[in-house]
């Protein structure tokens, strides 16, 4: 199968495009490298540099493809709060060029990786795919709409769309900068190196996240691209647990062999208090369960933390 993956240089697009390569598809990445590393693909795949909101590039490195897979985005919540203008630019403007070439093209199939923020405070968890989605920042904003050109566009012209509401994804390759550094990550270096971590709220540390390792939801993902029976639907892919995150740290502290420094701080803004997705539909559905715990994840982690 010919597959098209935007983003596919960035943490979980690298791992997709490694796997889907390795399975013996014929892989094409397009990224524009702004917080990606093409260093990281196995060789004899095919990698364009170029901004996913160019539709004439779309057109071309869409040709022949059956499958896309749509995962170039700004991935921060917190530089979202800074640059709204810019998260809506690429990640909906973005959706919107994609959808479009697709159309154009006539592509089979687009997956969509969108996100767990976008349900923002649930009243209950773990929260299933038909709760209401009330976004909290410009991050969730963007990949919500994101969700619904996808979806709008698709069903106009019979594209099949499948989309994925991934939590917290961990692991080997994630944070390659540093400047935005997801917790996992950032987290472990802190730790390892004697540094110090913050939590955040009152009482510290009590928000809940839900991680899921990345090969459990590069799993998803190769499920969604090719099962039939289910366009047109939207699955929560994480571990189906809420983790505290002072939980998080005793994992963190168990996996280096080290006590964290805990530093404390008042709550941030536009974060949510608790999250934890419902993934029942997509173990019913696509067949699929997480296979790692967040502590096996953690040591795998580690042998290739940069410093
Ligand atoms: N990692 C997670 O926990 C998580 C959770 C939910 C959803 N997601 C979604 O998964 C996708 C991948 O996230 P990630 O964690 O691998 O982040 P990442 O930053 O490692 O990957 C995003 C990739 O998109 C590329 N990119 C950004 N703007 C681009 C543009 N204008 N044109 C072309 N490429 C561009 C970046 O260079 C990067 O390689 C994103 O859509 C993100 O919203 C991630």
């Amino acid at each position: 199968m010919r597959v098209l993956i935007t983003g596919g240089a960035g943490f979980l697009g690298t791992a997709l495009a490694n796997r889907l390569a390795a399975e013996g598809h014929a892989v094409h990445v397009l990224d524009d490298l702004s917080s990606g590393d093409a260093a990281g693909l196995a060789a004899g795949l095919q990698f364009t540099r170029g901004d996913v909101r160019d539709v004439p590039r779309l057109w071309t490195l869409m040709a022949g493809v059956d499958l896309l897979y749509h995962l170039a985005a700004k991935v921060s919540v917190s530089e979202s709060i800074l640059y709204p203008v810019d998260y809506n630019a690429v990640n909906t403007g973005g959706t919107v060029a994609v959808m479009s070439a697709a159309r154009d093209a006539g592509l089979r199939r687009v997956v969509f990786v969108s996100s767990g923020t976008v349900y923002g405070q649930p009243e209950d968890l773990p929260v299933p795919e038909t709760a209401r989605a009330r976004p909290l920042n410009p991050y969730a904003v963007s990949k919500l709409a994101a969700e619904h050109y996808v979806r709008a566009i698709g069903d106009q012209v019979r594209i099949e769309t499948v989309i994925l509401r991934v939590f917290n994804a961990f692991g080997p390759g994630q944070g390659l900068l540093p400047a935005h550094p997801p917790v996992v990550p950032h987290f472990l270096r802190q730790v390892r190196g004697g540094g110090s971590v913050v939590l955040h709220g009152s009482p510290p540390g009590a928000q809940t996240r839900d991680f899921i390792y990345v090969d459990d939801v590069v799993d998803a993902l190769l499920r969604a691209g090719s099962m039939g029976g289910i366009s047109g639907n939207t699955f929560n892919i994480g571990s189906g647990r809420a983790t505290p995150i002072l939980d998080l740290v005793k994992a963190v502290e168990r996996a280096v062999g080290r006590s964290a420094i805990v530093l404390q701080s008042p709550e941030q803004s536009g974060g949510v208090s608790r999250l934890c997705g419902d993934i029942r539909a997509a173990e019913r559905m696509l067949g699929w369960k997480p296979r790692f715990s967040l502590d096996e994840g953690l040591r795998r982690m580690l042998p290739g933390l940069k410093a």
